[in-house]
């Protein structure tokens, strides 16, 4: 079945940088229109330049209902529809668990997992309306184990896999899918602050395949989750991590 999603509009939080971006580039090469989400304002330059036409950019912070609701009645405004929508927007805010502060845990939990939630249930009642639509969320290899000094980061990401369950039950019903995927270290922005250097050597050794994954090799799972051959994906979490969890 084909990969294609000419004619589809996504929207993409996360989508300035680092797997967004990737799965940004990924979804336009395969014809479709997005909307990357995100804080950071130069969201708006950085489609333009991945393309005029089919991307546009809003700078949205994802624990801000409003902001989100907002941002995905612009999306359908502009391109007319929405039929995918990815969130990637995430943190990872690392310290031993004795001393993690509250407010390391709030951000965490409020980006990672109120984000989520939010960006899920706006689009996820457009996609009500129109009895079709696919949720992608980004969890983690740190949804399944734990990592040390991971303890706000961990539990976001499984409750994340949680969250993803319960909608891909209640939502499943309206032809809706729902999955998650959880990747091993990516070394963007995020992935290079917490596994650059020394952790990330050691890392890489309890990984079977002995690397760590790319953006684009997220994408390309993002890809096959939105694309028609996915059509009976429901609930599950995709994970792509070199091997690394079953050890
Ligand atoms: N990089 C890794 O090793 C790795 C591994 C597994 C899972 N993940 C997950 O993948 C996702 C993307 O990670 P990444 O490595 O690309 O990170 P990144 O830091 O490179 O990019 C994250 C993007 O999210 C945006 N963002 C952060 N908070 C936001 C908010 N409140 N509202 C809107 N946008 C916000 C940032 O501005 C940035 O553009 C995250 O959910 C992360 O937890 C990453």
């Amino acid at each position: 079945m084909s990969t294609e999603l000419a004619g589809k509009v996504a929207l993409i939080t996360g989508g300035a940088a680092g797997i967004g971006y990737a799965i940004a580039e990924c979804f336009l090469q395969h014809g479709a229109s997005v909307a990357l989400f995100d804080r950071d304002p130069a969201v708006a330059d950085v489609a333009r330049t991945l393309d005029a036409q089919r991307a546009i950019g809003l700078a949205v912070d994802v624990t801000c209902r409003q902001a989100v609701y907002q941002a995905v009645e612009q999306t359908v405004g502009h391109f007319g529809r929405l039929d995918i929508a990815v969130n990637c927007a995430g943190v990872a805010l690392l310290a031993p668990a004795e001393s993690l502060s509250e407010e390391a845990w709030d951000r965490t939990l409020d980006i990672n997992l109120k984000g989520t939630f939010l960006v899920s249930q706006a689009a996820g009642q457009h996609f009500l309306r129109q009895k079709s639509g696919n949720i992608i969320n980004m969890a983690s290899q740190a949804s399944v184990v734990a990592l040390p000094q991971h303890l706000a980061y961990c539990a976001s990401k499984a409750a994340v896999v949680g969250l993803t369950q319960v909608l891909a039950l209640e939502w499943g019903p309206h032809n809706i899918n729902v999955n998650a995927i959880s990747p091993t270290v990516v070394l963007t922005e995020l992935g290079a602050k917490a596994w650059a250097g020394e952790a990330g050597e050691a890392h890489k050794k309890q990984i079977p395949l002995r690397r760590f994954a790319e953006p684009a090799h997220i994408a390309a799972t993002a890809l096959f989750l939105a694309s028609p051959g996915a059509a009976m994906m429901n609930g599950a979490n995709v994970v792509v991590d070199g091997g690394f969890t079953i050890c």
